[in-house]
């Protein structure tokens, strides 16, 4: 195993306000990519931490009657409490009003300076002090208000510190061509890229006309100057490893992945690597840029009041399954949508459907049948555990290039796979003749299960423990080397039963206020009052939404013809209310005459890709129910129009 040094941050929160679910989504990606590293036997460090400096935090502590650092403390320690709350497992919270991150700054400030990359100019433009950001007169919208953020910006003139940004234009556009993968996702790469090679203006990097920020270095005598606070702010990175005064924790330099949202992007993809040349550090490997979260499709914001707090959503629906719904929902660089409709569509369709019912059901069989005690030798399952390593070996890039959601599509394949297969074997019937079958299909299932469960703990870690508990197994890096690397197996298992895994949640119709706990509909009611649908249920557990992308029809037999050279076959002419009847080729000849077919309704599953039989196309399928005594057609009970939905 690899000793290699992990180092993965997550921006520094301003302190202006507290958490919300943006803050969330960044911290649980940078939490899952460490926690993943760590399973791959890498010594991990996470920073996380607060941006305590700048105009806009004075401003606040002003509004809220109270001094910048007395109103950073609180704010700081509000996200610091929810991290931990959160279960995060950060290496280092840092504050960018810490003494040893002052000192790294001004340590860092000479250095550019020595270097000739720090010069004294008059600096006259404009700033948005929400966005703590100067723009051109021809980058403004009407001439006043910032292009990020739409706030009306000011006109600063005043004397500055300038760094060298302009000359560092060829370097930036060098080292992206030749590390492709230094900005994730590749679409965000293009706008970088683009907006570099419209030329770079000489950065302005301190400010005269406020003065809560990082002084500059004593020996310079400049004390009206204070350093900007973005220059401030991404040294936290360095800093925190003690860069500029004791370099304890410097080993973990360079950075793997700086996370962060697709609004700051610009700052760590162009200003960071430009001042980490000037200051002959190595470049992170790669910049990780998210998109953003919307509430129920609208913008989120404090006056409509629709902000959505992590606390809240984890009190009602766990945390497990917030962390799931974050990282399943939105591929990595999108937008994406918050709504409890959504969530519990997650929560009810994968994690407790496919995930939490597959571990009940390989809970029921042991008990029922092994008395929780198995192990096979039997080889049953091959092709099955061949198709799994095959997953399996693509989930590391996928972690490592943020495909997150499709690494999560990936392993719920697997799990589909272990449904499928416990429902083909129909273990209830075939325990009476051919136990040892069975008992190789425990011996599948629960392998499955093992390395799902570590598989997944880097996104749902409390419920991976508990799924790994049930098994009698650990979550590891060495179980993780044995079991995921090597694909070996585990000979035999004591299963212990383990609190249900998933409570479903009452499907939500509308979403307004995050709602109390009332909606959640008890598992251990289900399990009392309902015996498990063994037979039936399993693989092919949708959601409602996968049920609607079925569109089943009603529609009536206009015409009936029989295909030549087949005994079986009809085609038929079925009117859906279209411009046209589709054609639709029919195995219902030995059960239905063509008399019995013409003018009368069926039902017809009608999105279905065009199929060719006996060269014929056939566009739709025509719902059938069919068993040992025969064959009848699914019809409306009483006619209806023809195109209507069946629901
Ligand atoms: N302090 C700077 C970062 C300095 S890093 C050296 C900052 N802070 S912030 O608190 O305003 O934003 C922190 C992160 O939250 C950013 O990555 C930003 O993209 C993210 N988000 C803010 N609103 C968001 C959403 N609505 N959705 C997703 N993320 C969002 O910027």
């Amino acid at each position: 195993m690899s000793c290699k040094n992990i180092y993965i941050t997550t921006p520094i929160y301003y302190v202006n306000d507290v958490a919300h679910i943006g803050h969330a989504y960044t911290t649980i990606i940078a939490d899952a990519v460490t926690k993943y590293s760590k399973l791959l036997g890498y010594r991990t460090f996470l920073l996380t931490g607060t941006d305590e400096h700048g105009q806009k935090i004075e401003q606040s502590a002003k509004k809220n009657g109270k001094s910048p650092k007395e109103y950073a403390d609180e704010i700081s320690d509000s996200f610091r409490k929810l991290w931990d709350d959160f279960k995060i497992e950060y290496d280092y919270f840092i504050r960018t009003t810490d003494e040893n991150h002052k000192s790294g700054v001004q340590f860092a400030f000479k250095k550019m300076l020595e270097n000739g990359d720090i010069y004294k100019d008059k600096y006259s433009g404009n700033y948005c002090v929400s966005c703590e950001a100067f723009f051109t007169d021809t980058q403004l919208i009407e001439g006043v208000a910032c292009p990020d953020c739409g706030k009306v910006t000011s006109v600063l003139s005043e004397e500055s510190y300038f760094f060298r940004l302009s000359n560092y234009t060829e370097k930036l556009l060098t080292h992206y061509r030749e590390n492709p993968d230094f900005i994730l996702p590749h679409s965000k790469r293009n706008e970088v890229i683009a907006f570099v090679e419209n030329g770079l203006k000489d950065l302005s990097v301190t400010r005269t006309s406020f003065d809560w920020g990082v002084k500059l270095p004593a020996e310079m005598n400049e004390p009206h100057h204070v350093l900007y606070v973005w220059l401030d702010a991404l040294l936290n990175y360095a800093t925190a490893l003690g860069y500029g005064t004791d370099n304890s924790k410097m080993e973990f330099w360079q950075p793997k992945l700086h996370l962060v949202g697709k609004d700051i992007l610009r700052f760590h993809a162009i200003y960071w690597p430009a001042f980490l040349m000037s200051l002959g550090l190595k470049l992170p490997d790669h910049i990780g840029a998210h998109g953003w979260w919307t509430r129920d499709g609208q913008k989120m914001s404090k006056s409509i009041g629709n902000v959505v707090k992590p606390r809240d959503v984890v009190e009602t629906y766990g945390l497990d399954p917030f962390r799931y719904f974050l990282l399943r929902e939105v591929p990595f660089g999108q937008d994406g949508d918050f709504s409890e409709k959504a969530l519990i569509n997650r929560i009810n369709g994968d994690l407790s459907n496919s995930l939490g019912n597959l571990l009940n059901r390989l809970l029921g069989m042991a008990e029922k049948y092994f008395d929780f005690k198995f192990s096979s030798k039997l080889a049953v399952f091959k092709n099955e555990e061949i198709e799994i390593e095959k997953i399996i070996s693509r989930l590391e890039d996928l972690m490592f290039k943020l495909q997150i959601h499709k690494y999560l599509e990936d392993v719920w394949e697997i799990l589909a796979i272990g449904n499928r297969v416990i429902q083909n074997s129909e273990p209830w019937k075939k325990i009476k003749t051919n136990p040892e079958q069975v008992e190789s299909l425990l011996d599948f299932i629960a392998n499955l299960l093992a390395k799902v469960s570590i598989l997944l703990y880097p996104i749902i870690p409390d419920s991976s423990k508990l799924i790994a508990k049930s098994l009698g197994i650990e979550i590891s890096a060495e179980n993780y080397d044995l079991l995921i690397r090597k694909s070996q197996k585990i000979e035999s298992f004591n299963l212990t039963v383990v609190p249900p895994l998933f409570p479903k949640f009452e499907p939500k119709i509308e979403s307004n206020n995050i709602s109390q706990k009332n909606n959640i509909v008890q598992n251990s009611q289900i399990e009392e009052n309902l015996a498990p649908l063994e037979e039936l249920s399993g693989d092919g557990l949708i959601s409602i939404d996968q049920f609607k992308n079925v569109s089943m029809r009603v529609g009536k037999i206009v015409s009936v013809d029989e295909v030549a050279k087949s005994k079986k076959l009809y085609k038929l002419r079925v009117d859906l209310g279209e411009s046209r009847p589709r054609q639709i080729i029919a195995g219902i000849r030995e059960f239905y005459s063509a008399d019995e077919l013409l003018n009368s309704q069926v039902c017809v599953v009608a999105n279905l890709q065009p199929a060719k039989l006996m060269g014929l196309t056939s566009e739709g399928m025509i719902l059938a129910v069919k068993d040992n005594d025969g064959l009848s057609l699914v019809r409306p009970e009483r006619e209806r129009k023809n195109g209507s939905k069946l629901s």
